[in-house]
């Protein structure tokens, strides 16, 4: 499985550019791991993982959850943030101390001091599930960063450029990493290539990605 994916990997604590002010940081969250999973289990009960459909009318591959103040969401009107998740008609889960504390953390490592996310989009995929090429921009700020932890079976991030067409550059990762991009490459078209089959020893077959942001 996957063997030319580890031939890449960094040392955990390496910080690896992807850009002027994109970066990935070698395993950036393992230390929390416990919390995360902890806190992770907690938003999935209040607010469980759903298939979105896209503007266009097509079930996503991937499905999601939000925890924080904003939910990220996709429905025939378009995407858009909320305050309530549509599936619970309640307000989505709170944002977890932990998720926040490491989005800082990792956001300032990066050179983005003072980050204070307040949404939280998490993705969920099986082998077989992608995410096209897409900007972030759903968001009223573009000043903060967005810091994206990756868990679970190995995945190639996509990161191209300010063009849909341009030819994205490939970064595999892995179990623990943590993704940052923001300032002059925030609005960069980034995606991920179908998921690998794969087993991991906490997640099982699963990638599980949460990507913090300050969206309202
Ligand atoms: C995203 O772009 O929202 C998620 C990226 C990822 O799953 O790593
Ligand atoms: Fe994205």
């Amino acid at each position: 499985m996957n063997l030319e994916l580890f031939e890449h990997t960094g040392p955990a604590g390496g910080v690896e550019p992807m850009g002027k002010q994109a970066f990935i940081l070698r395993g950036g969250a393992l230390a929390e791991l416990p919390q995360l999973l902890h806190a992770l289990a907690g938003v999935e009960a209040a607010s469980p993982f759903r298939h979105m459909v896209t503007p266009g009318g097509r079930p996503m591959s991937v499905a999601l959850t939000n925890c924080g103040e904003w939910g990220w969401v996709s429905d025939s009107r378009g995407y858009r943030y909320t305050r309530l998740d549509p599936m619970t008609g309640r307000t989505w889960p709170p944002m977890p101390d932990v998720f926040a504390r490491l989005a800082a953390h990792a956001a300032a490592a990066a050179g983005f001091a003072g980050f204070v996310p307040d949404a939280c989009l998490v993705n969920r995929y099986l082998p077989g599930s992608r995410l096209t090429l897409h900007q972030d921009r759903n968001e009223q700020d573009f000043g903060a960063p967005i810091v994206s932890v990756s868990l679970g079976i190995p995945a190639v991030f996509l990161f191209g450029g300010h063009q849909r067409g341009d030819r994205p550059a490939r970064f595999p990762l892995f179990h623990g990493d943590v993704a940052v991009w923001g300032g002059a490459d925030r609005l960069r078209y980034h995606g991920i290539m179908p998921l690998r089959d794969g087993h991991h020893p906490a997640l099982g077959a699963q990638r599980i990605n949460f990507t913090l942001r300050k969206a309202g």
